[in-house]
């Protein structure tokens, strides 16, 4: 299956499934890789890796509207089995999420349902939570709401800053991202149905 990998930063999920692809057993390959950010270092990842990168900066465009278009464009352009959200800052259109239905994931951290948006760590910490953790999820055109797919948990200790915590899902973020695209590059994941607009509509 052929990986797309949409990034703003570090990347280091995008590393983590590099390195996973790697392996003999993984039925899937990083063909390139997307930032918004042209100093996103997970650029250079990609490029130490061999593999394309397109920046495509959204101050660019006017709107949201046009920089999605423009976006589904070069994606596209790499003919997609998988499109993965790993750290892209950017809240998507309805039609960017249609184009790719049932073939677009992201990492979100949090235990979804709970803490959907920012600053997940900090809100889990001001809830006094006892446990945190990561979700892959199906994206929808709910924010942070797609079906999720494999949860990570990890405890939360007294004491805790937000950076630690950080740390510690990062960890387990590691682990299961690379381990949810090897499922759907194996064609062991699909979504079955998906809410648009407030109907079931059958895939
Ligand atoms: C991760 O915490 C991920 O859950 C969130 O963005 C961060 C990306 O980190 N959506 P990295 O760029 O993969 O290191």
């Amino acid at each position: 299956s052929r990986i797309v990998v949409l990034i703003s930063g570090s990347g280091s999920n995008l590393q983590a499934i590099i390195d996973a692809s790697n392996q003999d057993d993984y039925q899937g390959k990083v063909v390139g890789v997307l930032s918004n950010k042209a100093d996103a270092y997970g650029l250079t990842r990609a490029q130490n890796a061999g593999i394309d990168t397109v920046t495509l900066s959204h101050k660019d465009f006017d709107s949201r509207e046009q920089y999605d278009l423009a976006l589904i464009e070069k994606i596209d352009a790499f003919k997609p089995d998988v499109i993965v959200l790993a750290g892209f800052m950017r809240i998507l259109t309805a039609e960017f999420v249609q184009h790719f239905q049932g073939k677009l994931l992201n990492i979100h951290p949090s235990l979804l349902p709970k803490y959907q948006g920012l600053n997940t760590h900090q809100r889990a910490l001001d809830a006094g939570d006892k446990e945190h953790g990561v979700s892959v999820h199906f994206v929808t055109e709910e924010l942070d709401g797609g079906p999720v797919i494999l949860q990570a948990k990890v405890p939360v200790f007294d004491g805790d800053s937000s950076d630690d915590l950080a740390e510690r899902v990062h960890e387990q973020e590691h682990r299961i991202y690379p381990l949810v695209v090897k499922w759907f590059c194996d064609k062991r994941l699909t979504m079955a149905s998906a809410n648009i607009a407030g109907k079931q509509v059958e895939q």
